[in-house]
């Protein structure tokens, strides 16, 4: 075989079928996808990103008589809910493939005849049984209760003549490849699932349907009374598009082959067996990597049209806007595993993540640089940025691209927080508006300022592929110049760069959410003036109660009810109020909602204090922050670790937000 490996990087998702609305689960693998093209792009490589529409076969033909509309008719007034949805998704595909596109008819017509011409199809009659909505045959042995053994629907029997495509020829061939290959599969275990499927011997593959059953699909071209398995059609658009680009169809594939495939694991066996067989009869070498990604279901149920929880990201755009439900999809869970959606989660991310630790950020920082250099703008001092800046950027920010590349989405996003939350933490520890105070203190201030937006336009920069709007926002209240998508990691990502900022002021990026999504007002950003949070709510008071999921104790500092009675000055000092600072922080295992933190309140040895607070903080976050602690309250004994005192923190309608103090004040001092 020729080795037609190019510096080219082709990228494709599947072809969804037309007959569904799109869910998440199609958006999915659309802006898995995107974001590893946009990377690439970044990176200076030449991608050729490919999406589409599998409009073929007995469902859409089915769709279409329900619907009282030629087969084309039908497809053609599916196709804009796909088409808009990944524009409205910011998906930068670059080409789109429509399997009812003439430069597609006609390549599997060629790749019929050439299989033909091989001796690699001939006609045989089939006895078995055929489940209608996989569009596939099953053997006697598979199918058990009449139910196909895939999708566990009932099948029907059937007896006809066919063409088959002899697989089972290369069968070996196909195993030794992927015993030298086997970083071809990921994530591993789907290797592992293929080569276990490669044990049993292969049938041939069935490829065509009667006309008088199917009548919508590819025709034959020399056997006029049938059309091309939906599948077989399906599958080859990844070669039918690249020879259509070429002056002839060798030159157009030759750039870009071979493809790296993302797909569902659903459609694993279609793809890692069927698909490079294919490949091999017609003498092109495998795909450079086949990536099947988990499912989403639906608070912890499959999502059908049955259950009626399906999700639309349409929908979802419309409330939460794209950039958030591109950075929720790919941050919430582990890629080649399944993930749970729930509108809570997403909206707790949205808060969280967006609006706290990044949208916070950008605000404050964009404010104080308008706010102390009105005039000259925060220039870069003589020694560029500060080493510690630089430490950070250069340990986090080349992990966020090296485990894109690598489709590890949620630890490349991990990483870029963990850039911000370092950003975070260079404000509350520089503190620049102490540094105002003081006019000797100017030259610290701005270079304070500096490191701060520097940081700013780097996690810019590597947050663009995820979050292209948002990153756009962000230069610009920077006022850095060019379109985002032109910048490069080679050339803009040196902490350093920027000889001046003259910053604009940023509104807010993510508006905060309430438990439906709406957007909050500052009003309703409030904390409630319930005394003791809803039961499940994380607390106000974050040291955790007896039990995992028990209501916490009362907001100090709240108006209390007006049953209570009022307390004296000599009641509250019976309180013991210290600043801390955390020195560690891991989860509490088996709890979903404790973290085991270690806290120095200036003793001789840090306190072990146990926090319900997982759900609005993450460990690394909270490393280094400083913390008001009760430190005379008795120790209790939660999940098995006893804690020596308790976090302040306020509750808000999304989570809790730790108390701390506004100037730096070293660990153990007193609170009054
Ligand atoms: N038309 C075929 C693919 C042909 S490719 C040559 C097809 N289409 S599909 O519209 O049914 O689904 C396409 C993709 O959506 C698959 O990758 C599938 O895994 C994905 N998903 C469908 N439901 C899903 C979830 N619930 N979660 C994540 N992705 C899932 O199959």
């Amino acid at each position: 075989m020729a080795d037609l490996r190019t510096p080219w990087v082709y990228l494709t998702t599947p072809i969804y079928y037309v007959n569904d609305v799109p869910h998440i689960g199609h958006a999915y693998t659309t802006i898995a996808a995107d974001v590893l093209a946009r990377t690439h792009r970044q990176g200076g490589a030449p991608v050729f990103f490919l999406t589409g529409t599998d409009e073929h076969g007995q469902k859409v033909w089915q769709s279409a008589e329900r619907h009282g509309l030629s087969p084309q008719l039908y497809v053609d007034r599916i196709l804009p809910r796909f088409r808009d949805l990944w524009s409205r998704l910011a998906i930068s595909n670059d080409d789109f493939v429509r399997t009812t596109q003439p430069r597609h008819i006609k390549g599997v017509s060629e790749v019929l005849t050439r299989l033909r011409e091989k001796g690699d199809l001939y006609e045989g009659s089939y006895e078995g049984w055929y489940c209608l909505p996989d569009e596939r045959f099953w053997t006697d042995k598979d199918v058990e209760n009449g139910l196909c053994p895939d999708c566990h629907r009932p099948v029907e029997r059937i007896s006809e003549t066919n063409i088959f495509f002899r697989m089972s020829r290369y069968q070996d061939w196909l195993v030794s490849w992927y015993e030298s290959h086997p970083e071809a599969i990921r994530p591993e275990s789907r290797y592992n699932e293929i080569m276990g499927f490669l044990k049993k011997p292969l049938s041939d593959l069935c490829i065509s349907r009667p006309k008088s059953r199917v009548p919508w699909g590819i025709p034959i071209p020399f056997a006029p009374d049938y059309v091309t398995y939906v599948w077989f059609d399906a599958l080859l658009n990844y070669v039918t598009v690249p020879w259509s680009l070429g002056a002839t169809p060798e030159e157009g594939l030759s750039r870009l082959w071979p493809a790296v495939h993302i797909i569902g694991k659903d459609i694993l066996t279609t793809h890692a067996v069927y698909w490079p067989i294919l490949l091999a009869a017609l003498d092109l070498p495998p795909p450079r990597l086949i990536f099947a990604h988990g499912w989403w279901t639906v608070d912890g149920e499959k999502m059908s049209k049955s259950r009626g929880n399906v999700v639309d990201p349409g929908a979802l755009v419309d409330l939460f806007g794209a950039d958030p439900v591109r950075f929720f999809l790919l941050r919430e869970g582990q890629f080649g595993q399944d993930v749970d959606f729930s509108r809570e989660a997403l909206i707790n991310r949205i808060n969280r993540d967006l609006a706290n630790d990044l949208g916070n950020l950008l605000s404050r920082v964009t404010a104080m640089a308008f706010r102390y250099f009105p005039e000259t703008g925060v220039a870069r001092p003589e020694a560029g940025c500060s080493p510690a800046l630089k430490e950070a950027a250069e340990a986090l920010l080349p992990q966020v691209r090296l485990r894109t590349l690598s489709l590890e989405f949620h630890r490349a996003l991990q990483s870029l927080w963990e850039f911000v939350a370092f950003l975070n933490r260079h404000v509350d520890a520089r503190a620049p508006w102490v540094l105002a105070r003081d006019p000797a203190l100017r030259e610290d201030l701005s270079a304070v300022l500096y490191d701060l937006l520097e940081g700013l336009r780097l996690t810019g920069l590597y947050l663009a592929p995820f979050m292209p709007e948002t990153a756009g926002k962000i230069m610009e209240a920077l006022e850095v110049p060019a379109g985002i998508s032109l910048l490069s990691y080679e050339t803009h990502g040196l902490p350093g760069l920027e000889a001046l900022y003259r910053v604009r002021l940023a509104g807010a990026l993510f508006p905060k959410r309430d438990a439906q999504g709406n957007p909050l007002s500052e009003e309703g950003e409030k904390p409630r003036k319930s005394s003791s949070p809803a039961p499940g709510e994380s607390g106000t008071a974050a040291a955790a109660p007896a039990k995992d999921s028990a209501p916490a104790p009362a907001v100090l500092g709240e108006a209390p009810a007006p049953e209570e009675p009022p307390i004296n000055y000599a009641d509250f000092q019976k309180v013991q109020l210290k600043t801390g600072v955390v020195r560690e922080a891991v989860p509490v295992p088996k709890s979903k909602k404790l973290l085991r933190l270690s806290v120095d309140i200036g003793e001789a040895e840090p306190r072990t204090v146990v926090a319900g607070i997982s759900g609005s903080y993450s460990p690394e976050e909270l490393v280094g922050k400083t913390v008001v602690v009760v430190a005379n309250l008795t120790p209790a004994t939660l999940m098995g670790v006893t804690s020596r005192g308790m976090l302040l923190a306020a509750s808000t309608e999304n989570g809790v937000s730790l108390l701390t103090v506004d100037r730096s004040a070293p660990p153990g001092s007193g609170i009054k």
